[in-house]
């Protein structure tokens, strides 16, 4: 069979973004006959970008909902915290072992915040953690622990997938002697809508502040949110220019090839942006409006959530303990005897 993995750091309100990059192409593959799911709450990664306790809490509950809500099938799927397997840390540690400091230098986010500090007149690693450093370590540690072999995601992660594949390839190569102790995993990025952008244009990102909230709020914070996407000051009448503006790309994401053709059709012929705004709600509301009202349902039973995240740990550990004796075993770590 072919596994699919994939993780969403729990910082905030799950968004737009995350549903069409990873929640839904995810539940999708994880309905292919063949496919063994593993879908995770990456709440070890959120201690890298957030010290605040209660919001990590609450982003956990939100998520886990709405890959419920999304309609992930426990049954079907190994749904888990990343904080309950205790293997993925001390894979972490065999892998970071291995791994090039060089390597950690190029990751996009170390990376980002280095040259910000740069750019500021500041020391290179002012206030970078060495959690943000090896970030891209733990997320081989995820996937490989798993040996999954696709990873859906957006296109800001497929940088930190050809890293795992990169150290798996060495770990195989250092420790497997002739084996393949690691699969080496594949990036799975749905290319129309690998990067959805946000209120601004810019990616949708919790980090810029500009996102919309796939459940959070109702339908009422999507109406208010989708009212400040930046359009430009075209009148109404006035022929809009479809291609590239934020409001369509956010449209194409839950519309089909008929709708896609008919909202450019309105725009060319000068729809005004306040009742292209109304479409766009109306159209997403179509896919989400359901789903909904289900998280609602979930978010009020935090410990039936719980109850499913731990049958999901049992699951997951059942798998990652036997590859890990094995991992230990290869490298040296063995029983005297
Ligand atoms: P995170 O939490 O930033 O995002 C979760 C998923 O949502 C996708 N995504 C987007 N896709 C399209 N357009 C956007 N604007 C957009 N914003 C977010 C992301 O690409 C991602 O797929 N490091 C990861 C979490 C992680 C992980 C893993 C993922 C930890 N371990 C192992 C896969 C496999 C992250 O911070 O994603």
């Amino acid at each position: 069979s072919t596994r699919v993995l994939t993780g969403i750091t729990t910082t905030g309100t799950p968004h737009l973004g995350n549903y069409v990059g990873a929640i839904r192409p995810a539940i999708a593959a994880s309905r292919e006959a063949g496919v063994e799911s593993f879908f995770f709450l990456a709440d070890y990664h959120a201690l890298i970008k957030c010290d605040d306790p209660a919001r990590i809490e609450r982003s956990r509950l939100e998520i886990a909902a709405a890959w419920l809500a999304a309609g992930l099938d426990p049954q079907r799927v190994t749904f888990y915290r990343q904080s309950d397997i205790p293997e993925i840390p001390e894979l972490t540690w065999l892998l970071t072992c291995v791994t090039a400091k060089g390597q950690m230098n190029r990751a996009h986010a170390y990376k980002a915040a280095a040259d910000a500090n740069v750019a500021a007149g500041e020391d290179l690693d002012a206030g970078i953690t060495m959690g943000l450093y090896s970030y891209p370590i733990l997320m081989a540690a995820d996937i490989l622990m798993f040996n999954a072999h696709r990873v859906p995601v957006g296109r800001d992660q497929i940088q930190h997938i050809e890293m795992a594949r990169d150290v798996a390839q060495r770990f195989n190569h250092l420790f497997g002697a002739g084996r393949e102790l690691f699969v080496l995993p594949q990036a799975e990025v749905e290319e129309d809508v690998a990067t959805l952008p946000g209120l601004d244009g810019r990616k949708m990102s919790k980090s810029y502040d500009n996102t919309i909230p796939l459940f959070d709020g109702g339908a009422k914070a999507l109406r208010e949110a989708v009212a400040r996407i930046v359009t430009d000051s075209r009148l109404p009448g006035e022929p809009k220019e479809p291609e590239d503006t934020a409001l369509v790309t956010i449209f194409d994401a839950f519309a089909d090839a008929a709708e896609r053709a008919a909202f450019r059709d309105a725009l060319r012929a000068g729809l005004a942006w306040g009742d292209a705004k109304q479409r766009l709600v109306e159209q997403i509301e179509r896919s989400v409006a359901p789903m909904r009202e289900r998280y609602e349902t979930l978010i009020a039973h935090p410990e039936r959530i719980e109850e499913t995240l731990q049958a999901g740990a049992a699951k997951a550990r059942a798998i990652a303990r036997p590859l890990l004796d094995e991992l230990r075993h290869a490298v040296g770590l063995r029983r005297m005897q």
